[in-house]
Parts: structure tokens; sequence; C-alpha cells
């Protein structure tokens, strides 16, 4: 992937709106997010549909839970200028691709991926045995599909719904990916890259098509990502007419797995609401000093002068995101010699952990007080993303028989 990842590709993805973000989030996600955002056309969007696949019983905690989430975005420094923010059930052309795709999607490809059960079980006091729950990877892969988006930065745990959504699109392409005169508007899209490109591009895909050379495929494909000259619907023709002799529609994705680690929480498991061991993104200076100053430490260090191992302490874990060489020295040094205390430990972790959310809390306060551009900022994603799901679906509508009139 790396050296063929191509700028014109787009980036898309979603989150589920569970309210204040904590540094969990920003770690993991929103500064992934907010690099890609200079170097890609890139879409975020609010998933609010597949917040009541499982919270249907608590409609009422929808609508603020989207607005914190968003004013958390955006006070993070995802820049509405850079990236397009909108929510998932103002895009109702989502929906329908969704039912379309569902035409096409076996059952079994639904019930076999491993989030369907585990989640089932891990929610036992929800009933999660309904047509909408079982849907959620595809409604997932519309969300994806619809832009036609290359590249979907997720975590691990989403990498089974993007596996999903690249089945779909490639039975969608298989069964409707036949136009007349396929071959020779390949052809002529062919000749609009320029002599030496299109020389390249035969003999790649001759390789490939006679002798099974996946490497030239490859290459054939890196070939079509950087070309700048052919229209969006070329491109896709030339991206199947190299494999064989369907136009590709629907663009299947890959996943963008964040190069970041998890962010480890309080406690020293993962940061997570349901571990109660997070700090938000706005919590309060004196509440970020308090949390941080009663966080366990190594148990063996019961009085000042009983020598600890950072290995042992949650502490340390927090010292790895936010400290540089010298104090990691200081506290490598300072606990197993007994030299410092835990309270002395944790200050530089207090110091660098407000640093980092002051500005992001002074933006979220900005937010707070304008919900009016709150709203227009969305607003106006959702019109953007609309136009393009729009073009996608005409496309789906006319491909499946309901071009009609
Ligand atoms: N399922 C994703 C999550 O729980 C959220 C999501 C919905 C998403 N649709 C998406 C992520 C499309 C990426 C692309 O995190
Ligand atoms: Fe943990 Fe630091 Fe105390 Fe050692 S000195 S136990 S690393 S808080």
């Amino acid at each position: 992937m790396s050296s063929s990842v191509a700028q014109n590709q787009r980036v898309l993805s979603g989150m589920r709106p569970t309210g204040r973000l904590h540094l969990g989030h920003y770690h993991g996600v929103l500064k992934n997010w907010i690099e890609l955002q200079h170097s890609y056309e890139c879409l975020f969007f609010v998933a609010d549909w597949h917040a009541l696949t499982t919270h249907y019983e608590q409609p009422q905690m929808l609508a603020e839970s989207v607005w914190e989430m968003v004013v958390d975005w955006l006070a993070a420094g995802i820049s509405p200028g850079a990236a397009k923010l909108f929510i998932q059930s103002r895009v109702p052309e989502h929906a329908e691709l969704h039912l379309l795709l569902s035409m096409i999607t076996p059952l079994g490809w639904l019930e076999r991926v491993p989030t369907y059960k585990d989640q089932q079980e891990k929610l036992k006091e929800k009933d999660l045995s309904t047509y909408g729950f079982l849907g959620y990877p595809l409604l997932q892969s519309a969300d994806v599909l619809i832009y036609k988006a290359g590249l979907v930065p997720v975590g691990e745990d989403q990498v089974a719904h993007l596996e999903v959504t690249r089945e779909v699109a490639r039975r969608f392409n298989h069964l409707y990916g036949r136009e007349p005169g396929f071959a020779e508007k390949a052809e002529a899209a062919i000749d609009k890259m320029g002599k030496k490109n299109a020389r390249l591009y035969r003999d790649l895909r001759r390789r490939y098509q006679e002798q099974g050379d996946t490497q030239a495929l490859e290459v054939g494909r890196a070939l079509l990502e950087t070309q700048q000259n052919i229209s969006l619907g070329d491109r896709e023709r030339l991206f199947g007419y190299l494999e064989g002799s369907t136009k590709l529609i629907l663009v299947e994705p890959q996943p963008l797995l964040a190069k970041t680690s998890k962010m480890p929480g309080l406690d020293g498991q993962k940061m997570s609401k349901s571990y109660g061991n997070t700090i938000s993104l706005r919590e309060a200076p004196e509440m970020v000093e308090k949390k941080i100053r009663t966080m366990p430490t190594d148990p063996a260090r019961v009085r000042r002068t009983d020598p600890g191992d950072p290995d042992k302490c949650p502490v340390w874990a927090l010292h790895q995101v936010y400290s540089d060489e010298a104090v990691h020295q200081f506290v490598q040094q300072g606990c197993r010699e007994a030299g410092i205390g835990c309270i002395e430990c944790k200050q530089p972790v207090i110091d660098a952990v407000l640093r980092e959310l002051t500005p992001i809390q002074e933006r979220a306060q900005e937010y707070e007080a304008d919900p009016a551009a709150v709203r227009a900022i969305i607003a106006e994603g959702c019109e953007a993303a609309r136009d393009m799901a729009r073009e996608t679906l005409d496309e789906v509508r006319r491909s499946m028989g309901l071009g009609y009139r």
C-alpha cells in the first residue's frame, strides 16, 4: 500500500455519538484524523443511526451526545475548512444504499461478523436480536461505499466490518458492472493517459490477464491512482478493465489503522468510559489534577521509602505518552531508588495533560457559546456530503434497473 497511497483518494470515517470525548478518543482517533485532513479529502460523520442499533430504547440521549461530540471534534482541531463534517441521518442516501445493498448481501456474511455475537454477549441487558443490529456492518458499508472512499481510518475492532464492505462492493460490481460498450470506453480512456502510460497500462494488463502476474496488477493500480487527467468514471473503468471486463462502480476501501497505540487509562487498562478510568477533553483542571493524584501506583510502594517498579505502575504508562527522555530517566531512577515520591512523579504528567487540554478547552468554550456556528458547519457538511452521495446513488439505482421513469 504505502507507496501507492494516492493523495487523490477520499478518506471517510464515522464515530457513534457517545457524548463528550476523552483522551482515549483524542490519542486513538482524533489526532489521526487531524493529520489526515491536511493530506486527503476527508469526510467525518456522526453515526447516529449506528447508535440507535444498540440504543434504540434511549432516543432522548441522541441530540445532546451528537452536539457534544461535534464540539469536541472541532475543539480538538478537526477543521471544517479542511474536512467535511456531517451527520449520517441527514444524508438519507446512506439508507437507500443500505436497502439496495441488502438485496445482494447473503445473511451468512453478516451473521459471521465477530462483533455480531460478541456484542450481543457483552451487552446482555439489551435485546440485540434485531434486524437493524444484524445489519450494522452493512449500514457501515453503505456509509463508505456511497462516497467511494478509498481509505477508512478505523480501529482493529472495525477491520471485519471493512472486510464485509469489500466483499459487498466486489459482489455488486460483479453483478452490475457490465455496461454496454465497456471495452470501447475503456480503450478510449487508456488513450487519455498519454502515450507512455497507455503503453505501460496495456502491458501490465496483458501480463496480469495472460500470466496471472499479480505484481503487474499492483503496479497497474498504482499507475491509475496517480493519473490526474482522467475522470472518476474512466478511472473506475480502467480499474475494472485491468482485472477483467466489468466496470468497478463501487470502490473497495482499505482500512487505515492508526499508528497511535492504545491510550492507557487511570488504572492502567485501556482508557474507556465503561471502565470509569477516563479524563474527558473538557475535564476541569482541578479534576484532572485530582484524578491523576489519586491514581493507583505500584502497590509495592506503600511508604515513600519503599522502592518501586515503573513497569508495575499505570503512571509510567502515562509518562510514555507524555514525557520526554529526561523525565523518563527521572522516573526510572527516582522510583527504583525511592528517590522521589509518587506525587512528585505524577506532576509532569499533570502538567502535560493540562498543557494539552488548555487550548482544546478554550476552543470548546467558544463553540459552546456559539451553537449556531456549529449548526452551520454541520449544515454545510451535510449538503456537500449529500451531493456526493447522490451521484453514487444515481449510478447504483441505474445499474440495479431502477433508472426507468
Ligand atoms: N462502527 C464504527 C465504530 O463503532 C462507526 C462507523 C459507522 C464507521 N460507519 C462507519 C467507521 C463508516 C468508519 C466508516 O467505530
Ligand atoms: Fe509509579 Fe512514579 Fe510512584 Fe514509581 S514513583 S510507583 S512510577 S508513580
